[in-house]
């Protein structure tokens, strides 16, 4: 071989060699599994932008309104353990309802019982006379639990106790005359949620009672008068009606306005155990009463604010700005909220959000979208536009963004009559799986092998599933994902399905499966950071 000749072929050989190796290096990265970050627990299940608390344990939210430019949140809360103790209501508060900081407790058991849960109402026109010279009264009512009348076997042992403020939610003074509404020989008498009815200038309260609401009402939110009832034989009974909350809805793009009636149970949930269904109606000022067709449902009864496990004991913001419907719910379900796996602090609120009121062929729907504030906190976005989605097509990947601090929404047009099934991941092969059956015209969350599920044996034991609402050839989706917790919002917030999830590690595949290819419109995700 002439000289030139083998320098020629030495260097095309190392350059075969070099792009080789680089390519099998290219190739080696393309197939080496993702590296697995050392296996997650407790603190590093914290969600990245879901409210938790600093520490111990939390369940329902509580109190909530808005007051100059603040949104108040008060949660039941045992400040001494990780499990469900002597309630307090803790503290937080917000300039948009996604970045809380956390206040000192406000309100602690005394000689009447625990403070279990309740609401708060900003009495602008101070009707309760509670108010000093230039300052609004913040008015909270909320259960007294006496846990040594139930101890005794007594019936009484919940009565209704008020406490106020006059520094916008900082400090409170408990009323001197409590209980305000003592116990007429009901065991279960509880969560007191108090609207303004603006047409009968009245404050009305409802009660839950075992398997009823009650409805009271005042002049003063200090004497009160017992006026109806509702329940009996209408909506889902399989256990406790609890946390209510009556409230005046717009009918969108009418001027029509109804009354909404949340109603919280547990157990007996459209999927086990704890959730929240509604009814709509018109309160005379008395009475509720509902639309028709609410009466003829029975259990049958499909109206749930969110069709997942975990979205309980959620109620309504007092005197939110922008005649908005605000809300937020406890994200998590009493069949297995005291064991979940985490130890210095348990339980996270869903994302708030905004409900609005639909009426179609004379029903009347709530349909929820996560609030837009949200929006402010988007640090990098990504638009995949449209995707041929097959068995195992990675729709996004951690390469692209996080996904667990991150909104996903996308398109499919033309549904077809298959499953459409989608998968979150990781490198350890932990996955949540949800999607829609179209044949069956349902929603689904299977987290049977999302990670950490044999806490409890209600966790993952089945698939959870929700009536598809919308009859609509055309699906939209809309996730929120956080560490541990999908919040699903489909066809625009008319079907929502809550659940969490406690994976090893934290997802890092956002997956396809199917065995029909099928065209995904307007893939878009978000990253989010508080
Ligand atoms: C709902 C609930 C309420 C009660 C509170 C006690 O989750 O049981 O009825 O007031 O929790 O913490």
């Amino acid at each position: 071989m002439r000289r030139e000749t083998l320098i020629v072929s030495m260097l095309m050989s190392a350059t075969l060699l070099f792009v080789s190796c680089k390519d099998a290096q290219k190739e080696a990265e393309k197939t080496a599994p993702r590296e697995v970050t050392s296996v997650i627990e407790d603190q590093g299940y914290r969600p990245n932008f879901h409210f938790t608390p600093n520490q111990n344990w939390m369940n329902d939210p509580n109190g909530m309104f808005y007051l100059d430019g603040t949104y108040h949140l008060f949660y039941q809360h045992y400040p001494n353990g990780n499990t469900w103790g002597p309630m307090h209501w803790g503290h937080a508060t917000s300039k948009d309802m996604v970045k809380w900081e956390h206040q000192p407790i406000a309100l602690y058991p005394d000689q009447h019982g625990y403070i279990f849960s309740g609401s708060a109402v900003v009495d602008k026109n101070n009707t309760s006379g509670l108010g000093a010279a230039g300052q609004v009264p913040i008015v909270a009512l909320y259960t007294y639990h006496n846990a040594e009348g139930e101890k005794q076997g007594r019936n009484d042992f919940q009565t209704q106790g008020l406490a106020y403020s006059l520094d916008s939610g900082k400090t409170w003074v408990k009323y001197k005359g409590n209980p305000v509404i003592k116990n007429p020989g009901i065991r279960d008498f509880r969560d007191p949620k108090v609207t303004w009815d603006a047409e009968r200038s009245q404050w009305v309260m409802t009660l839950s009672t075992y398997e009823k609401s009650l409805f009271y009402t005042s002049k003063n939110l200090i004497d009160w008068t017992f006026s109806s009832e509702f329940g009996e034989g209408i909506g889902a009974h399989g256990g406790v009606w609890e946390c209510p909350d009556l409230l005046k809805m717009k009918v969108e793009g009418t001027s029509e306005e109804k009354w909404v009636l949340i109603q919280s149970l547990n157990p007996g949930a459209y999927n086990g155990g704890s959730g929240t269904q509604y009814f709509v109606g018109d309160f005379d000022g008395k009475t509720f009463h509902p639309e028709s067709y609410v009466e003829t449902l029975g259990e049958k009864h499909d109206f749930w604010i969110d069709f997942g496990k975990d979205n309980y004991a959620g109620v309504t913001w007092n005197n939110a700005p922008d005649g908005r419907t605000l809300f937020i719910g406890w994200m998590s379900n009493w069949e297995y909220a005291n064991v979940v796996p985490t130890e210095t602090w348990r339980s996270t609120s869903t994302i708030a959000r905004e409900l609005k009121l639909l009426e179609n062929n004379g029903v009347y729907r709530i349909v929820s979208t996560p609030v837009q504030e949200l929006s402010k906190y988007v640090t990098k976005s990504i638009n995949k536009g449209a995707v041929e989605a097959t068995n195992g097509t990675t729709l996004l990947s951690v390469d692209d963004l996080s996904l667990s601090s991150t909104v996903i929404n996308f398109e499919i047009a033309n549904l077809k009559n298959i499953d459409y099934k989608f998968l979150l991941t990781n490198a350890i092969g932990d996955s949540l799986v949800f999607g829609y059956d179209h044949p069956k015209k349902q929603f689904y969350i299977d987290r049977s092998k999302s990670g950490r599920v044999d806490f409890s044996e209600q966790f993952a034991s089945k698939p959870s599933v929700a009536p598809r609402i919308s009859t609509a050839n055309h699906l939209e989706v809309s996730i929120i994902l956080d560490k541990t917790s999908i919040e699903l919002f489909f066809d625009d917030g008319t079907t929502v399905m809550s659940e969490i999830f406690f994976p090893k590690n934290l997802f890092q595949e956002f997956n396809s499966i199917t065995n029909q290819p099928f065209q995904i419109q307007n893939l878009k995700a978000n990253q989010l950071k508080l």
